[in-house]
């Protein structure tokens, strides 16, 4: 689904828009569901690409699976046989995610070959820290140029310290250690709400996992995971899609928009940045959040890093929002620090965006106006970018490789339809593929 998408000035948007299931939650839970023969119900689950693929990864493992709605049921995996080497395809190879399969097998005992995972390409993602622990677990794993070769008995309870707190190889070896022998400590653990969810998941299976303090885990193997009952969870609300749909309020509401559905908690650094920038919004609950049409922005120093402050995820998108305010602003991405591939086509747009170096990531000048241009989606969030910044802008924006979009924002179609975004050719057109 390599097309294009049509987006329109539209800068009178109103109404409300719900937030779905977060992406990088429901991606490691699917994983972890490898781990149980009980039926698993999970609500809240957001209908992207990603997802789907997922799916069909656990299905050649032979776990059978319903999506409807927002309700995805895993059922009991007809029983793999440990002696067998699992072959995992090569669309393992087009999801980042796919690496957890890994941590889920090698907690069975399994001898596993995995295709090196893909994902989002603003820049290069090595996966040793997953590797790392894994072995530290007890793993054998074998690394070939494209794919890895890994195999366990019964993996053993280890303390390890991460040398970076990422997000999926805590993950990982939360999953892995689960079913280990003995208990298992990672420090300097990811800290992000996703964890935690994954976390209560994980507990309501069975497992035995505790937070014993912010970046500290405490998981106590068990023999296995089986409760003889289905297992029901309900996804946390995305918190990357909330900040999307909060700057999009803040660039082209009519008046207000309303943001429902969210988690207002997950999202505090974010808002009190936006504070600071000018935006205004009222938090009406920990789920719905006011969003009015903000002008008199002013130009901030941004630094993105790891849970709670602000995420590498949205610094794409402040970036159309500070083009908008009054001066100068910087964006520093700690996280990834070349994750800048989006400005050139902001840039094409009228934008006036410098890329300094790594270190000192960007610099944005303000209060440029935005014209609609032919672009490209270079990844997830910045396609996301350049999609608020089509509706912002004068005429017509045409989003080339828009696929990358639609992998991290569920019903993205009706849900902007439903706010008055001008989408397609013709005011009744949906989103409009050519
Ligand atoms: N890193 C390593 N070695 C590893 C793993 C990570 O050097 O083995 C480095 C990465 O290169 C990066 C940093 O550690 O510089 C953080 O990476 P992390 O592992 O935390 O990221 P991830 O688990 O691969 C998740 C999200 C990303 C999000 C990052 C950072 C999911 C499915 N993906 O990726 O989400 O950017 O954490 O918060 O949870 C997105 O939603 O657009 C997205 C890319």
């Amino acid at each position: 689904m390599n097309k294009s998408v049509i987006v329109n000035k539209s800068c009178a948007l109103k109404g409300n828009i719900e937030v779905s299931g977060a992406k990088n939650s429901i991606l490691p839970i699917i994983c972890a569901s490898l781990l149980t023969d009980d039926v698993v119900e999970l609500s809240n689950v957001p209908d992207l690409n990603d997802v789907h693929v997922l799916i069909g990864i656990l299905e050649d493992l032979g776990k059978r699976s319903m999506f409807e709605k927002d309700k995805l049921t895993l059922y009991p995996t007809d029983e793999l046989n440990i002696n067998i080497p699992i072959f995992i395809s090569e669309t393992a190879s087009k999801i980042r995610y796919s690496i957890l399969i890994l941590g889920a097998l090698l907690a069975k005992g399994h001898e596993v070959s995995l295709p090196l995972p893909g994902g989002c390409s603003f820049s290069e993602r090595p996966i040793d820290i997953h590797l790392e622990g894994l072995r530290k677990l007890g793993a054998t794993i074998e690394e070939h140029p494209n794919k890895i070769i890994a195999k366990s008995d019964r993996l053993k309870g280890a303390h390890i310290k991460l040398r970076f707190p990422s997000v999926g190889a805590t993950e990982n070896l939360v999953i892995a250690s689960t079913l280990a022998q003995g208990v298992t400590i990672i420090e300097n653990a990811a800290r992000e709400p996703e964890i935690e969810d994954l976390i209560n998941f994980l507990n309501s299976l069975g497992a035995k996992i505790e937070i014993e303090e912010p970046g500290k885990i405490k998981i106590i193997g068990v023999e296995s995971l089986i409760k003889k009952q289905s297992i029901k969870h309900k996804i946390i609300p995305d918190r990357i899609e909330a900040a999307t749909f909060i700057i999009l309020g803040a660039i082209a509401a009519e008046d207000f928009i309303t943001i429902k559905k969210m988690n207002v908690t997950h999202n505090l650094a974010f808002l009190n940045l936006l504070q600071k920038i000018g935006v205004k919004f009222e938090i009406i609950n920990n789920s719905t959040l006011k969003v009015y049409k903000s002008t008199n922005l002013i130009g901030t120093k941004i630094e993105t890093d790891i849970y709670p402050s602000i995420a590498t995820d949205i610094q794409p998108l402040l970036a159309v929002l500070l083009t908008q305010a009054k001066g100068e602003s910087t964006i520093i991405d700690s996280i990834y620090p070349s994750r800048f591939q989006y400005i050139k086509y902001l840039n094409l747009m009228g934008a006036n965006i410098q890329y300094l170096d790594s270190s000192e990531g960007i610099k944005i000048i303000g209060e440029t106006k935005l014209y609609g241009h032919k672009v490209l989606s270079t990844d997830l969030r910045g396609g996301a970018a350049v999609l608020l910044a089509g509706i912002l802008a004068e005429n017509t924006t045409i989003i080339e490789n828009s696929y990358q979009i639609f992998r991290g924002y569920s019903d993205l179609e009706n849900k902007l339809l439903g706010l008055n975004v001008r989408l397609g050719n013709s005011s009744d057109k949906i989103l409009q593929m050519i």
